[in-house]
């Protein structure tokens, strides 16, 4: 990090006070101080308090603005390479994700990627993680699963580790080794090889710091979920999973049964899935604008919090069930269509997602030491953001203390 260094004072800082991950109650109440200051040295804070104890001559001041820590969004299938709108539109007129899913859906986005060349799916997601950055998210995940085969998977993780490399934000890579089954093999051949030969050859190149797999009817099962998560044990990677998103299955049951680090969507997940979660480690992580474009059924996330579950929002960006790439809108359904507070979703979209994500050392907190990751929002209050969806709130986006985006 080159030196990087700086000062400034704002109306409202709001942030996470930890410990990561913040569950139940706590995840309601972050800090709130009026009248702020912070300051960063080599691209670290050395503090955050209120703006009177700031030793520094000229801070740049933002009257009438709220300051959080950065967004960090866990769930997203970057790379990708195209789009996906008449599928939407489809489905608008009756058809359902699990219809699509064959010449559309997956397999649909895995030929697309298979026909595109390496530089031209750089170029095609360097401008939406600038639009991230622009809309707050200073860390991310990017996912596989577009690959459908070893060659395939492995490219589109060397693919991610290279927009990693370019990018302004944290990004880290997942495996998503079991996405759909590709065409021309059995199910329980591609788990087999997905286990025996992907995982391990991905670690090896160290091409991922997670691996994910999609339990659901038109695609992978319980039994493969353990398969799976024996073989991220052996390569030393923590295990996620999509659970429970179309229809029940015990996804979320079983993922916390193995100490997996998340279950993700749970649109669907049972009472007992509710409990394993509250008192496993494995956090929650909702995607509220993939819920609202599926129009599907909300997921109990006030039941989550109450039982103990690290909730976390993410945007599941992704060309299928959610092209959405702002984690303000994120917040902002999450607060509508989930009934979470404003202050909840923050947490919920920085210390939470850091912590799934194997940041939360240095990133989704505002606290000296942390890295001066932060974003300067419109309005004295975080409320804003989820009050006004389409509405971009982030007037500066900062990684490292040096502006990287905004508006
Ligand atoms: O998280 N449901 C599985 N995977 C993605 C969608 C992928 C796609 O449709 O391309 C999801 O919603
Ligand atoms: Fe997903």
């Amino acid at each position: 990090m080159s030196a990087i260094s700086g000062s400034l004072v704002v109306s409202t800082l709001v942030t996470p006070a930890g410990p990561a991950p913040v569950r139940g109650s706590a995840l309601g109440e972050p800090s709130v101080t009026r009248e702020a200051g912070v300051a960063w040295e080599d691209g670290v804070l050395t503090y955050v308090g209120p703006a009177d104890g700031l030793a520094a001559d000229h801070p740049d001041v933002f009257a009438g603005c709220t300051l959080v820590p950065g967004f960090v969004d866990c769930h997203t299938h970057l790379p990708f390479a195209g789009w996906r709108a008449d599928e939407f539109e489809a489905r608008l007129a009756g058809r359902t994700y699990r219809d699509l899913h064959g010449e559309g859906g997956i397999y649909r986005s895995a030929r697309m990627f298979a026909e595109a060349g390496d530089d031209e799916i750089m170029s095609f997601c360097r401008p939406l993680l600038q639009e991230m950055v622009d809309h707050g998210t200073t860390a991310l995940e990017m996912k596989t699963g577009y690959g459908l085969s070893i060659e395939g998977e492995l490219r589109q993780a060397r693919i991610a580790r290279r927009l990693a490399e370019e990018a302004p934000q944290t990004c880290t890579v997942t495996l998503l080794a079991c996405h759909a089954v590709p065409k021309g093999i059995d199910r329980a051949d591609w788990v087999r090889a997905a286990c025996e030969e992907l995982i391990p050859a991905a670690a090896a190149e160290g091409l991922a710091d997670a691996v994910d797999i999609y339990v659901e009817d038109i695609a992978f099962t319980l039994e493969d979920v353990r398969a799976v998560g024996e073989a991220a044990v052996a390569a030393g990677l923590p295990l996620r999973c999509h659970a429970d998103q179309l229809g029940p299955s015990g996804a979320a049951e079983v993922a916390a049964g193995l100490g997996a680090r998340s279950a993700d969507h749970l649109n669907n997940v049972s009472g007992e899935g509710v409990r394993a979660l509250g008192a496993a480690e494995t956090a929650a992580v909702l995607l509220p604008t993939s819920t609202f474009l599926m129009r599907a059924t909300p997921p109990s996330a006030r039941a989550l919090i109450e039982a103990g579950a690290a909730v976390a929002l993410a945007s599941d960006f992704n060309p299928g069930t959610s092209p959405v790439s702002s984690i303000p809108e994120v917040v902002a359904f999450g607060c509508a269509l989930y009934g979470l507070s404003p202050h909840e979703a923050l947490s919920a979209t920085t210390v939470n997602p850091a912590w799934v994500l194997g940041l939360s050392d240095r990133l989704g907190m505002l606290a000296n030491g942390m890295r001066a990751d932060f974003l300067v929002l419109e309005g004295d209050a975080f409320r804003e953001v989820a009050y006004r969806p389409g509405h971009d709130p982030v007037l500066h986006t900062y990684v490292g203390g040096e502006r990287v985006g905004g508006r």
